[in-house]
């Protein structure tokens, strides 16, 4: 499988043989780390993060440094020259020769797409706007198979802001082109998952509903997400919605023994902390797993898997 030189913006850039490659490859880094310690030496990351971050941020610059690479970046476009006024074209036009390979993240939706157009090196959609966020949904998959075995036949729910939420539209639109899954959709009136999406599903693959509770016995996966506030032009309607869901331990009583309960992070207030210490309750397992997801995805865009 040959992924040298690519870009990823969308999951769906990629065929699911090449998607299982990089999953299959953090599956072995996760047991054997030390084997992979000098694959990336003398090569360059550099981040350019535009909006905030923790995770998808420090969790590739630890993938980079676990593969003996090398990271610069910023993570505060004020400080970069964007703050001058100048186009992510001619940013990335320079950044493209001071590193082997851009992970970018941006508040505009399609920003990462013009970057890619531009860069002589492999760019990574870290996350732009509402639209999408690959390797979010990477580390999801890699989540899910190591606990599922595998990405068919599951009963996935995604509870939240399906409206604003990036990490429900890559891995949604992911799991629908695996076998016989099927998704519940639990959000408010207001904040339901955008008909452009939908209708990338098969027939009879969902439902929609404002309960919380109505699937969860049925559930294999429940992903829970945070209301995403940064996107509400009204503020007032983000406060009548912002609790809308909130995850408890007694709602977990109906729910599989083996159930994964999974959230991308941040958490607000929609998974009480008393899920935590609940065995289902594997979000911040993904979060670990998201290094490994970066690292398999930065060997194969470098061509250096071994
Ligand atoms: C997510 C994001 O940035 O979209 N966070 C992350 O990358 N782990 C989810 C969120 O901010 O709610």
């Amino acid at each position: 499988m040959n992924l040298k030189g690519k870009h990823l913006m969308s999951p769906d850039d990629y065929t699911l043989e090449e998607l299982q490659s990089i999953i299959d490859l953090a599956g072995k880094m996760v047991n054997n780390r030390e084997d992979y310690g000098k694959l990336c030496e003398g090569k360059i990351l550099a981040t350019c993060f535009y909006e905030p971050s923790t995770r998808t941020r420090l969790s590739f610059e630890s993938a980079m440094l676990c593969m003996g690479g090398k990271v610069l970046g910023f993570s505060d476009a004020s400080t970069s020259s964007v703050s001058k006024g100048e186009s992510v074209a001619d940013t990335i036009r320079v950044i493209a020769s001071y590193a082997d390979i851009v992970a970018m993240r941006h508040p505009v939706a399609g920003n990462p797409q013009t970057a890619a157009k531009y860069s002589k090196v492999p760019v990574i959609n870290a996350g732009d706007g509402g639209n999408q966020h690959p390797t979010q949904t990477l580390t999801d998959m890699v989540t899910i198979s190591q606990y599922k075995g595998g990405l068919n036949n599951l009963t996935i729910a995604f509870c939240g802001d399906l409206k604003y939420g990036r990490t429900v539209h890559s891995l949604i639109t992911t799991l629908n082109r695996y076998e016989n899954n099927q998704f519940i959709l639990i959000s408010p009136e207001e904040l339901k998952l955008p008909e452009e999406y939908k209708a990338l599903l098969k027939q009879g693959s969902y439902v929609e509903t404002t309960s919380l509770e109505a699937y969860m016995p049925q559930l294999d996966v429940l992903y829970m997400t945070r209301i995403q506030r940064e996107r509400f032009a009204d503020i007032e309607q983000y406060n009548r919605l912002k609790d809308s869901y909130i995850l408890n331990r007694s709602k977990l009583e109906t729910a599989k023994t083996d159930m994964m309960v999974l959230h991308p992070l941040p958490r607000v207030n929609e998974i009480d902390k008393d899920v935590d210490a609940d065995p289902r309750g594997l979000y911040f397992k993904q979060a670990e797993l998201g290094v490994y997801a970066r690292m398999a995805l930065i060997a194969r865009l470098l061509g250096l898997e071994k």
